[in-house]
């Protein structure tokens, strides 16, 4: 009986989509508004998601006070009121879009999931625009 576990966050960032080794032009061309050299922000939304056996003695799949935990000191912290391009190390040579930020969440968290259970993690942009990432 594998069962989905899940929990939202939320964090306000700053980003600039863009490639240094890009002309601003191409830049332009391929990346609009979200090329502004000014940055602009963005109100993440986030859904955190372990999915595993249900454990006999608690009842749980997962504590989740403690993927709550985790995912305010490992993405929250890290990521809100903060510019990504600029004040986030995962980001200086990765550029910061929905896909990757994605990504680099899925990784953090990874390390703190039981080998037996699944990780997905599912970002939003916007409200209408969201990515899922499960690690493959
Ligand atoms: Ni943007």
């Amino acid at each position: 009986m594998r069962v989905t576990v899940s929990r939202k966050a939320h964090f306000n960032s700053a980003h600039r989509l863009y490639r240094k080794d890009w002309t601003m032009e191409k830049n332009d061309l391929v990346f609009g508004k979200c090329n502004n050299p000014n940055f602009h922000g963005h109100n993440y939304d986030l859904i955190v998601s372990v999915t595993g056996e249900i454990d006999k003695e608690t009842g749980f799949v997962i504590d989740v006070k403690i993927l709550a935990d985790l995912i305010k000191e490992h993405i929250e912290n890290a990521f809100d009121h903060k510019n990504l391009n600029l004040d986030v190390d995962d980001f200086q040579d990765l550029n910061p879009t929905a896909e990757n930020i994605a990504v680099v969440i899925w990784n953090k968290l990874r390390v703190f999931i039981a080998h037996n259970q699944e990780l997905e993690v599912t970002l939003y942009e916007t409200p209408r625009n969201f990515v899922t990432y499960k690690g493959n």
